[in-house]
């Protein structure tokens, strides 16, 4: 059925989350068992509260997390997606995910609205530099200040350009395809709501359930999402 939409539909968003890196070794953050977010505080983390008060910890954590991005790439449905979007049968991705893997894979124009951890920039002056840095242990900018990963922290509003223009593309899809994301983080999970709301369909390709569920016109629920991308691509 997905194959026949992608074929049919004009304007297809492919809406991707942390289950789609997971193939690619990178932990998500609410797995059942694996999640960072099952064993650790986001709050004491990721947080602007934890950059603040409790600077040693957020630095340990977004070491972690960069070492472990720099030790992984893209898998095979991260090139399937930049296949199809070559192919004009998905116009935009936009994704919750820092880590880059899209465009490595070839994908174009993606949408980072949670921002990129491929970068650390200064909170002083805005310098951006390599987020390499972090690993070599270097956490202050030629100005002075401090820097910090280039990713949306708790407590901070999305980049607006980024959401403004997820949210023009959710009014105008008619196809929306969320892939790997349990939807439960605000405001990136009401674009799946405003992509139904303007009619377009909605698929939800999540190892697990989520809130929007019963929003969705096809649920693949329990398959892992380089699979279900493989089985698609190979009927198109
Ligand atoms: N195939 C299909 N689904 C998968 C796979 C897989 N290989 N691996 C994981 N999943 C599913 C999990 O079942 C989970 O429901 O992906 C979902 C990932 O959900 P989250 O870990 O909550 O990730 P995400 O939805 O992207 O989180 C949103 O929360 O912490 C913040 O900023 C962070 O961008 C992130 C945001």
């Amino acid at each position: 059925m997905l194959e026949k939409w992608l074929k049919e539909s004009s304007y297809t968003i492919v809406f991707t989350g942390a289950g789609m890196s997971t193939e690619s070794g990178l932990p998500d953050f609410r797995s059942a068992k694996s999640g960072l977010w099952r064993t650790k505080n986001p709050q004491q983390l990721a947080s602007t509260y934890a950059m603040q008060h409790n600077r040693d910890e957020f630095i340990a954590f977004y070491q972690y997390r960069i070492r472990t991005l720099l030790k992984c790439k893209p898998h095979v449905g991260h090139m399937i997606l930049a296949d199809w979007q070559k192919r004009g049968l998905i116009h935009q991705i936009i994704t919750q995910n820092v880590d880059g893997f899209h465009q490595q894979a070839g994908s174009t124009n993606v949408i980072e609205l949670h921002g990129t951890l491929r970068t650390v920039h200064c909170s002083r002056c805005r310098r951006t530099y390599d987020a390499k840095r972090y690993v070599d242990e270097q956490f202050t900018c030629t100005c002075g200040g401090f820097l910090r990963p280039s990713v949306v922290l708790f407590g901070e509003s999305l980049p607006y350009d980024a959401f403004e223009q997820a949210w023009t593309a959710a009014e105008r899809a008619d196809l929306w395809i969320v892939l790997g994301s349990s939807l439960q983080v605000s405001p990136a999970n009401e674009l799946p709501v405003i992509a139904k709301r303007s009619g377009g369909k909605l698929v939800i390709v999540n190892m697990e359930p989520t809130p929007l569920d019963d929003w969705a016109d096809l649920l693949i629920h329990g398959r892992k999402i380089g699979e279900v991308l493989q089985e698609i691509d190979e009927l198109l």
